[in-house]
């Protein structure tokens, strides 16, 4: 009997098996003759993956490298991680425009996870995400996004910037905290109402805060935090990360209490009384499910001053650190601003006769590429694209690297070229591979505000100042090796803003 029953087992084990290697047989043809062919990549190591090809000091560069040996699509993994990487202009916007919604939701690494919870919108997805980023949308465009209200704001706090810079009296000095206290003051104005003087203890205290924060997210520690959570406590920069996330919070949270005290339904002072009054009209209709929380309110405030505040600081840096290396630029700028604005202050409204100052912008964010890798993305869904398939739930970096330095749309993506962007007769024209904001369902949500701000400030810092490298050091020596965070900032760099008058 029992000899029966073992030789049925043995049976049916043997066909159990011989079906699975028949599906093994069939997936593997499927999978090299293209039908759900992954995207190529180097081999990976077991444990570590691919860890030990990537330079990860400087990813960007590194992928970029890969790239041109893998091709457009192709995949790394981090550890067990994998991570389907795309370059180059037209497949990043293919991937992004085109697929937009297979490529549209955020990947949540652990570390976006504990700063957020599940709140705001930088790093949500779903209802959530569409919602928060809606109202988001809605109400900075309400509150003057890309319009005459910010304008005034924006020149309102180029004239602090201009006299904190002349207190320095063309001395070296380090400007890149107070061009962040300015930037984060223009967001502040639109969340809470009010500007702060550089010297608050808390605007200070909460940009710096963030800016510690950027820096530390992109650190290697942090990079192997994400891959193995469970280390979090034994990494001091998480721990650090921690705190400062905490700390900012509860700062938020004081400046949205002191605005529930004085709410009044008849006035709407800022993002935060628009955001307190539709949550009490949804409460009010008794409906259920609502996403108005006040853990959406505070994470989308704090979401909206440390994604607005660093990238369009550090963008401001790196355009004056530019003109003070190549100062045969920064006169040609000066000198199309003399002619055509003279001394009266710049509105919006110059820019279409600016066009080198526009180039010259334009090229700065180009060769600047704060944002080298966007935020990194994840696949919503399957998708087959350019031949591969790529799984629901796959992370995904659209390289941005790999599309402002593409060597088939830029002549020398290399150098500072503000003519990228002139035509043949000095006119500014538009290049379509010119994506420092990203493309697709999650573009940069500040585009037309930051857009704005990097005019304004650039323009009216260049018609009051020329800045130049500190006495002793020549522009050959200035360095434009970036310091790698989340972001690409300037290495502290001294510059003199000698006064023009
Ligand atoms: C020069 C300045 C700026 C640059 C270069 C920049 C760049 C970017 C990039 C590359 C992304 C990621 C897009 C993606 O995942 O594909 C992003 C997202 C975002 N940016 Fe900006 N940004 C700037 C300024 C601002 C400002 C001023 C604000 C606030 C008003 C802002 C708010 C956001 C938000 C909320 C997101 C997340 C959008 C989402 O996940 O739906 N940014 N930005």
């Amino acid at each position: 009997m029992l000899d029966v029953l073992f030789q049925s087992t043995f049976t049916c084990m043997l066909c159990a098996v011989g079906i699975l290697l028949v599906l093994q047989l069939l997936y593997s043809s499927f999978t090299s003759q293209g039908k759900w062919k992954e995207p190529p990549g180097p081999r990976p190591l077991q444990l570590l993956g691919n860890l030990l090809q990537l330079d990860l000091r400087r990813l960007d560069r590194s992928l970029f490298d890969l790239s041109k040996k893998y091709g457009p699509v192709f995949t790394v993994y981090f550890g067990f991680k994998k991570v389907v990487v795309l370059a180059g202009y037209r497949t990043v916007k293919q991937a992004l425009l085109y697929h937009a919604e297979e490529f549209g939701d955020r990947e949540v690494t652990p570390l976006f996870n504990d700063f957020n919870k599940g709140h705001g919108i930088l790093f949500t997805n779903g209802d959530t995400w569409q919602e928060m980023r809606r109202f988001a949308l809605t109400t900075l465009r309400d509150f003057g996004m890309g319009k005459r209200l910010s304008e005034e704001k924006i020149i309102e706090e180029c004239h602090y910037l201009i006299e904190e810079f002349e207190q320095h009296k063309g001395k070296a000095f380090n400007s890149s905290q107070t061009i962040k206290y300015a930037s984060s003051n223009i967001l502040h104005a639109i969340m809470f109402g009010k500007r702060f003087g550089y010297k608050d203890p808390v605007l200070r205290a909460i940009v710096d805060r963030d800016d510690h924060t950027i820096h530390l997210s992109g650190s290697p520690s942090i990079m192997l935090y994400n891959l193995f959570p469970w280390l979090g406590p034994f990494i001091s920069n998480w721990r650090k990360l921690m705190e400062n996330v905490e700390a900012n919070k509860l700062e938020i949270i004081s400046k949205v209490e002191d605005l529930k005290n004085t709410l009044n339904t008849d006035s709407c002072r800022c993002f935060v009384d628009a955001f307190l009054h539709r949550k009490q009209s949804l409460e009010d209709s008794k409906t259920k499910n609502s996403h108005y929380t006040d853990d959406n309110l505070v994470y989308s405030v704090m979401n909206l001053l440390a994604a607005g505040t660093d990238t369009t600081g550090t963008t401001v840096q790196w355009c004056l650190l530019f003109m003070a290396k190549y100062p045969h630029i920064q006169d040609q700028v000066q000198e199309e601003l003399d002619r055509v604005v003279g001394s009266r202050q710049v509105q919006v409204e110059d820019r279409k006769n600016l066009p080198y100052t526009d180039a010259v912008i334009h090229e700065s964010q180009r060769l600047a590429n704060i944002a080298p890798m966007a935020i990194p993305h994840k696949t919503s869904q399957d998708v087959t694209f350019q031949g591969y398939f790529i799984k629901k739930g796959t992370t995904v970096f659209p390289l941005l690297t790999s599309v402002l330095y593409d060597e088939s749309e830029w002549e020398n993506p290399q150098t500072f070229n503000p003519s990228h962007f002139l035509d043949k007769n000095g006119k500014f024209i538009r290049r379509e591979a010119f994506m420092p904001f990203s493309a697709g369902r999650r573009v940069c949500l500040g585009e037309s505000l930051a857009r704005m701000e990097l005019f304004l400030f650039f323009t009216s810092l260049l018609q009051r100042f020329c800045f130049t490298p500190a006495p002793g050091v020549t522009e050959d020596e200035l360095d434009l090796t970036p310091i790698v965070g989340f972001t690409l900032t300037p290495s502290p760099h001294p510059l003199c803003a000698v006064s023009r008058q």
